[in-house]
């Protein structure tokens, strides 16, 4: 991760110096002392190359002081300060990345933005500088990214700072799950995801691993069900952190629970996948990757709040041992199902999952996610998680949090018409209801695992099949894994389960 700090203005003598600007504003601070080391060259600059400060605009100028100054000047438009936006500061560290990324270290002229904002456009800019770098051995020096250091020009460094600390240990987080979500599945197995939990024990997390004789006497029917089709072995990583006791109050209130679909790979077992795409199913542990992060993202921040996150872990495989369409397992719950299609088998992981987490920790709040259908690509595309949920304070709670972190979730209906659509005719259930509403019923079919304990437990499952990884570049994520998830749930506990 590029190393941040915040630090009194001085003019940089090379590598970048990036100057945030607001539309028509004059120079400030940093800025015009440069221009006047430049005899007026960078506003000339600027202006000639039509950069006016909006929302978007960017412009880079070489070397304009000479020898004795940054090796480039890249200017970043603001738009009008009035509407600024933690997102579009956001936004605009991540282009300011894409630009300077050439040079070793940048100077961020910062003056202008206050502490927050500051501390926004240093997570813009961190975030949009990860890189999955581990296989690739050819590459040229020169065109490796060099940046290692970037020094934030602020009025308030010590406010910046402090802001920072926190946002810096969601950023962890968020590297953590893009490298878990980014690996290729013959090496992340469900073994090896599982020792990868393990480091964040010098957090302070709890981490238990479970394999499948530990599975085996829960009843696990159902994720094992999904796992005997693979050599590689099923594990559960239960992670727990407990934050609350630090506020004074001795951990009281039940913790918040946090689940995630970890199928290492996804090939559908015996109803296979077609090949064109299949290998994006290595992310289908997206779920799980974002829980894995999310649990890094809190500890590292010391959030103030009691937090389980479990992850069940399997491989989909069509080995000779694999189950068949027309099996019925036994779920942990007790409930039978008839698996008609053993491609819908991140539901089958999740139902042990969620009995298991209830069980045990009967939780305030239990929120899944999961890589769970195609169809809510065909709903939502990529700018939306659907998001079901069985309580509307908890669902309210998570469309605000992610609309705050630019991690959007859509609301999706649950009710007992599509429950319907699940009518085994020799099992409690069977696993898939059809093409209709696919990903409402396979979340009816998790919303059969919430226990009713009087009221039910508040249950939010976020489908996130469209939003894990993006294809293109977008302004703080690069093309790839993108960690949907870790930010919207941090933000979540913050504002809501802390203090
Ligand atoms: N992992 C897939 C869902 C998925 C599909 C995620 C495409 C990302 C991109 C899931 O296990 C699956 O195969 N779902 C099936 C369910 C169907 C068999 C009812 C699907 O969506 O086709
Ligand atoms: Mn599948
Ligand atoms: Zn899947």
């Amino acid at each position: 991760m590029i190393d941040i700090a915040f630090v009194k203005p001085a003019l940089p003598r090379h590598g970048a110096l990036v100057l945030p600007l607001a539309e028509e504003a004059p120079l400030s601070g940093l800025a015009q002392a440069l221009d006047t080391a430049a005899a007026g060259g960078v506003t000339r600059g600027l202006e000639a190359a039509g950069f006016r400060g909006r929302k978007g605009q960017s412009c880079t100028l070489w070397a304009p002081v000479g020898e004795h100054g940054p090796a480039r000047v890249v200017a970043i438009g603001l738009g009008k300060p009035g509407e600024w936006t933690t997102e579009a500061i956001e936004a605009a560290g991540g282009a300011a990345l894409s630009l300077i990324q050439a040079e070793r270290e940048a100077v961020v002229a910062a003056e202008g933005l206050g502490a927050g904002f500051a501390a926004s456009f240093a997570l813009g800019l961190v975030l949009r500088g990860y890189r999955f770098d581990r296989y690739r051995t050819t590459e040229k020096e020169e065109d490796k990214p060099k940046l290692e250091k970037v020094a934030l020009a602020a009025d308030a460094a010590t406010a910046a700072r402090a802001a920072w600390g926190p946002m810096r240990a969601v950023a962890e987080g968020v590297f953590l799950s893009r490298d878990l979500v980014s690996e290729p599945p013959n090496v992340l197995t469900p073994a090896v995801f599982a020792e990868r939990c393990k480091p964040l024990e010098k957090l302070g997390l709890g981490v238990e691993i479970l394999g499948p004789k530990e599975m085996r006497k829960l009843g696990f029917g159902a994720l094992l069900g999904v796992a005997q089709g693979s050599e590689n072995e099923p594990r559960m990583v239960v992670m727990q952190w407990h934050g609350a006791a630090a506020r004074g109050k001795k951990a009281a209130s039940p913790p918040v629970a946090f689940l995630g679909k970890g199928v290492t790979f996804d090939t559908g077992g015996i109803s296979l996948k077609p090949a064109a795409g299949m290998e994006d199913m290595k992310w289908d542990m997206a779920g799980a990757g974002t829980v894995v992060g999310l649990m890094a993202a809190l500890a590292g921040r010391k959030a103030r709040v009691d937090a389980i996150g479990i992850v069940g872990l399997v491989e989909n495989m069509p080995g000779s041992n694999a189950q068949r369409p027309g099996d019925v397992v036994t779920t942990a719950s007790g409930q039978t199902v008839e698996v008609i299609n053993t491609d819908a088998e991140g539901r089958l992981v999740l139902a042990d999952v969620m009995h298991y987490c209830q069980e045990r920790f009967a939780p305030r709040c239990m929120v899944d996610l999961a890589t769970l259908t195609g169809a809510i690509i065909i709903a939502l595309g990529h700018e939306h998680a659907g998001m079901f949920c069985n309580n509307d304070e908890l669902a309210q709670q998570l469309a605000a949090a992610g609309r705050e972190v630019a991690e959007p979730v859509w609301r999706m209906p649950l009710g007992d018409a599509y429950d319907k659509q699940l009518k085994s005719d020799i099992a409690d259930m069977k696993n898939v209801g059809g093409r209709p509403g696919g990903s409402i019923t396979a979340a009816q079919f998790l919303q059969r695992f919430v226990q009713k304990r009087d009221p039910a437990t508040p249950w939010a499952h976020l489908d996130i099949a469209g939003t894990a990884w993006s294809s293109k570049d977008l302004p703080t994520i690069p093309k790839g894994a993108t960690a949907f998830g870790v930010r919207l749930l941090d933000r979540l506990v913050a504002d809501h389960y802390e203090g």
